[in-house]
């Protein structure tokens, strides 16, 4: 693919320049560049400004060599983008995408009143997918994956995270990252891998939390940190599930190995002390935060742990959402992310989540678009490489249908994205408007 790409006549080109997450306040300032441009050459972002400028200055160079015509190898692809909106992919920091089989009937039971714990509890909930995701083949988790990853696509997502933690034993725990390594080669999402083998304790080892932290240091951990299986190393802290102190244990180790520390923090019970483990661990992102402290919050800000928020769990959970407007007010980086999974969010939708932070979190539309693109690539440390059109980031861009970025969270719950362009070639959306076409006037 040739990876070149001009779009021009923005209305607004929404870059959310940086480089570094975004604390508090900065989260704010999205730099728009009115009636912008856009120039990505062989993947890479060349050259943003107004459109006219970005014309004149590179206008000769893309004549000469692109040689100004379609039937030219490396002619870009010209994108008209009057009247519509562009902004960088979305970076999707939070979902467990691979897994088999579904729990649609312990929805069922969570509208009659049951609780997500409840029926983790007696092995519903995650233990029904780790059976499941042991049981299906590897062409069966990768059709799934994949076409889950096209829905992501078409919610304006060009890189995703994604978790392992559905086998908790070391084969289904490695084919899972193996089947995320072989999408992220073959489908036009990146997805970045985390290890979540300590997601939930194994009928074998109930009672023996201990020993199940030990075998999957010292069974598991070593093979995905060797073959470089995995970036990121994650566990579920939470009461009944795994402790402040076994996850400690894990996270250190993982962090010898070479793996960066990502948490599920304070999620339902308070006091778990998740967020201050997060900061004092010095990890990526602690995400969910549900029932996070006022210190845990202050912790994270001071060690620059992002904040990575899931409204749509808490949305589907019936929970309290988490706090992240006193979060953003206290100087923290904040990031949205899905948390697709088949249990507690089975969502991938970038629309809901927008309404979700801006309606009920008290997160406003600016924030909001911070917290999705360079702070979701904060989140996955990749906040120099995606997440802003900056000159020198990959060219994954998202064209909207509407004028301006204020459209996303008011046209609610549908999605707004018309093209997405990932490392400068088209992937999603069609070249031009087909009802736009002469022969239907
Ligand atoms: O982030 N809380 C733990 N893990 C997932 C849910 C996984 C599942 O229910 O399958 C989460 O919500
Ligand atoms: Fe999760």
């Amino acid at each position: 693919m040739k990876g070149n790409a001009l779009i021009k006549n923005a209305s607004q080109v929404v870059t959310c320049s940086g480089f570094k997450a975004k604390h508090g306040k900065e989260m704010s300032d999205l730099h728009i560049i009115t009636d912008g441009a856009v120039l990505i050459e062989e993947g890479i972002i060349k050259a943003v400004g107004k459109t006219n400028e970005i014309i004149v200055r590179y206008s000769e160079d893309v004549i000469n060599r692109f040689d100004g015509s379609s039937t030219s190898n490396n002619a870009p692809e010209i994108i008209d983008a009057t009247g519509k909106t562009v902004l960088p992919g979305f970076v999707d920091s939070h979902t467990h995408f691979v897994f088999g089989g579904y729990r649609e009937e312990e929805f069922s039971w969570r509208l009659r009143g049951d609780s997500y714990m409840e029926i983790m509890q007696r092995d519903g909930g995650i233990i029904s997918t780790v059976n499941e995701t042991r049981k299906a083949t590897m062409r069966e988790l990768m059709n799934a994956g994949k076409r889950r990853l096209d829905s992501m696509l078409s919610f304006g997502v060009t890189t995703a995270e994604g978790k392992s933690g559905y086998g908790l034993d070391r084969d289904t725990e490695i084919r899972q990252l193996e089947i995320m390594r072989n999408l992220d080669r073959d489908h036009p999402v990146d997805v970045v891998r985390t290890f979540l083998g300590a997601h939930a304790v194994p009928a074998d080892y109930k009672g023996k939390e201990d020993e199940f932290i030990d075998y999957m240091i010292n069974d598991v951990l070593p093979e995905v940190a060797q073959r470089n299986l995995a970036e990121f190393c994650d566990i579920f802290c939470e009461k009944n599930v795994f402790s402040t102190d076994q996850s400690r244990k894990l996270l250190t180790e993982a962090r010898k190995k070479g793996l960066k520390l990502k948490i599920h923090a304070d999620e339902i019970s308070p006091q778990m002390g998740g967020a201050e483990l997060a900061a004092e661990l010095d990890a990526v992102s602690a995400d969910h935060l549900l029932q996070a402290s006022d210190k845990g919050i202050r912790d994270m800000a001071e060690a620059g742990v992002v904040a990575t928020l899931l409204p749509i769990t808490a949305f589907s959970l019936k929970e309290p959402y988490s706090r992240g407007r006193y979060m953003i007010d206290n100087n923290c980086a904040v990031a949205l992310a899905t948390d697709l999974n088949p249990g507690s969010c089975f969502s991938e939708s970038i629309p809901l989540l927008f309404a979700l932070a801006t309606l009920y979190m008290d997160i406003t539309t600016e924030e909001a678009i911070t917290a999705l693109t360079i702070n979701g690539a904060a989140a996955i440390d990749r906040a120099d490489t995606i997440g802003s059109i900056d000159v020198g980031k990959s060219g994954d861009i998202v064209v909207l249908e509407f004028p301006s970025y204020q459209y996303i969270p008011y046209h609610i719950g549908v999605s707004t994205v018309e093209k997405v362009i990932k490392k400068g070639n088209l992937v999603f959306g069609t070249e031009d408007d087909p009802f736009d076409s002469e022969h239907l006037l």
